[in-house]
């Protein structure tokens, strides 16, 4: 069955080359449904992409279709993949701030496939902080960004900024589309992390684990259809887009969170630092200093992995090998 991407164009100079992704996505048997901003529609006409998409194209919310359907609605659900290309500074501001007045940006949001935008702007635009966060925030939140390129740009400016090109966009949407949702329906669970071990109630021992290969995972299984639980000990990583996390502390709350899950998995991938041991004894408060030297007694955390593999029956069980690069 032939896949449905919808284009969003918005108001940008490079709008003109939305043309030829059109064109070549439909060369590959896609089928492109487009969305022009009212923006957009001043540097571009309609009947172009009409044209080349073999689809209506819609810029009016409030128009009413021949076969009554609230076209917003309709279309997201349509949509294999969304691609708003070329994105301007103020569609990625206004997806980033949830607002939804006009036809693209209530399609967005009402979309549940894979959000794709590749940015076209002047330089000094693409750098602003304002920008930066807002794609820094949609990123955390799932939404794949193509990175613009260098060059010269229409405002004679030469620098970040200018759109990715046509072939490079459509191999990005053509890779997104290609990811199958061989996952759907099962349910996976993920550690990542470092635990943290309490010594007394302000020290602790921890290691150095980003938790980068967890997240990563989960992201990929959650992308490919599945529910995805995440056991996440400390970390600066944001959860990924459609994945619930679980925060523990130490290796017995990592222990207990695991086992709580473990009738609901299908399979349970480990990819935390889970420390090997902790202080036999937690002080409640804090150990003072004195001119004596100390001994921190450390006794074995269960092994989590161990445990699993005993009860595993028909379920998955994947380790992560960590390499350690000194
Ligand atoms: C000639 C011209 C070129 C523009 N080029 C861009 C651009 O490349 N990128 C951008 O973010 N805004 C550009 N703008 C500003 C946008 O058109 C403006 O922010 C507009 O509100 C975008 O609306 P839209 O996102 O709903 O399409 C340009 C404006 C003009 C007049």
């Amino acid at each position: 069955m032939k896949k449905n991407v919808v284009i969003g164009v918005t108001g940008g100079i490079a709008a003109y080359k939305a043309l030829d992704v059109v064109s070549g996505l439909r060369k590959q048997e896609i089928e492109t449904h487009v969305i022009l901003t009212q923006n957009a529609s001043e540097f571009v006409t309609p009947l172009s992409f009409e044209a080349l998409s073999n689809n209506e194209v819609v810029t009016d919310t409030f128009k009413r279709t021949k076969s009554w359907e609230v076209e917003h609605i309709a279309l997201a659900k349509k949509a294999d993949l969304f691609l708003v290309a070329p994105a301007t500074a103020n569609i990625i501001g206004k997806v980033a701030h949830g607002i939804a007045d006009d036809m693209l940006t209530t399609t967005i949001m009402a979309a549940r496939c894979p959000i794709v935008f590749a940015p076209a702007m002047n330089t000094a635009m693409y750098e602003n902080i304002i920008v930066q966060e807002n794609i820094t925030f949609l990123k955390s939140k799932g939404y794949h960004f193509i990175e613009p390129d260098n060059g010269f740009l229409a405002c004679g400016d030469r620098g970040k900024g200018k759109l990715a090109k046509p072939e490079d966009i459509i191999e990005v949407v053509l890779n997104l589309l290609k990811k199958s949702h061989d996952l759907e329906g099962k349910h996976i669970l993920v550690t990542a992390g470092p635990t943290i071990e309490a010594i007394d109630p302000m020290r602790y021992i921890t290691n150095h684990s980003s938790g980068k290969m967890g997240y990563a995972i989960a992201e990929e299984a959650a992308q490919r259809g599945a529910t995805v639980k995440l056991i996440s000990g400390p970390t600066t990583l944001q959860c990924p887009w459609g994945v619930e996390r679980i925060d523990v502390g130490s290796a017995l709350q990592m222990y207990e969170a695991v086992f709580k899950c473990f009738d609901w998995t299908y399979a349970v991938i480990k990819a935390a630092a889970v420390a090997d041991y902790r202080p036999e004894i937690v002080s409640s408060s804090k150990i003072k200093k004195t001119g004596e030297d100390i001994q921190l007694k450390l006794t074995r955390n269960p092994d989590i992995l161990q445990s699993l593999g005993r009860q595993k029956g028909n379920k998955v069980l994947v380790y992560t090998i960590k390499t350690l690069i000194l």
